[in-house]
């Protein structure tokens, strides 16, 4: 387990365990892999981030995940897997979001892209992430760092 802080001094905790804080977490966030590049989505308010988002009643989190890709990305995904799972104590309350590693077969423009401006591929994650104001806060903390060693890149 892996605790601190986010972008917005909200205490993070952070575990490689199945599922340690909720078998139903609200929400879902997907590190993804399309032809060796990493696909991110641009949020209109955000900035660049993996995308992501709330699981809708009467869904699994695997399909918000699987759906949150298609929506923000036209991303098709042909492997998932469960990495991690993190906890936010935020100041409205607490989140609690599953972490996933996918890759994307296929990549289809959309008419939208909801509240992003669609996929974005990148050779690299810079290393100026966490002060680069191009990036949302969401990649501004540990769990990205972690999540990228746990996977080895
Ligand atoms: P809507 O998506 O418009 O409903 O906004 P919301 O603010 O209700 O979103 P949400 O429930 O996703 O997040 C509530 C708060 O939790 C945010 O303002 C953040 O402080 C925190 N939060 C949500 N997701 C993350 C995350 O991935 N990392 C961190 N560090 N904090 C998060």
């Amino acid at each position: 387990m892996y605790t601190f802080k986010d972008y917005y001094h909200n205490k993070v905790k952070l575990s490689f365990d199945d599922h340690p804080f909720s078998k139903k977490p609200m929400h879902v966030w997907i590190i993804c892999n399309y032809n060796g590049k990493w696909l991110l989505t641009r949020h209109k308010d955000r900035g660049l981030e993996f995308p992501g988002g709330k699981v809708e009643p009467g869904e699994s989190a695997l399909d918000a995940a699987i759906r949150e890709v298609m929506e923000e990305t036209g991303g098709t995904i042909s492997e998932i897997r469960y990495l991690a799972q993190y906890f936010v104590a935020g100041k409205a309350g607490n989140v609690i979001k599953n972490v996933y590693f996918a890759d994307i077969g296929e990549l289809t423009e959309q008419e939208t892209y909801y509240e992003t401006n669609g996929p974005v591929l990148l050779h690299s994650i810079p290393d100026n992430v966490e002060t680069n104001e191009l990036y949302s806060f969401i990649m501004k903390d540990g769990v990205l760092i972690h999540c990228m060693k746990h996977l080895n890149i």
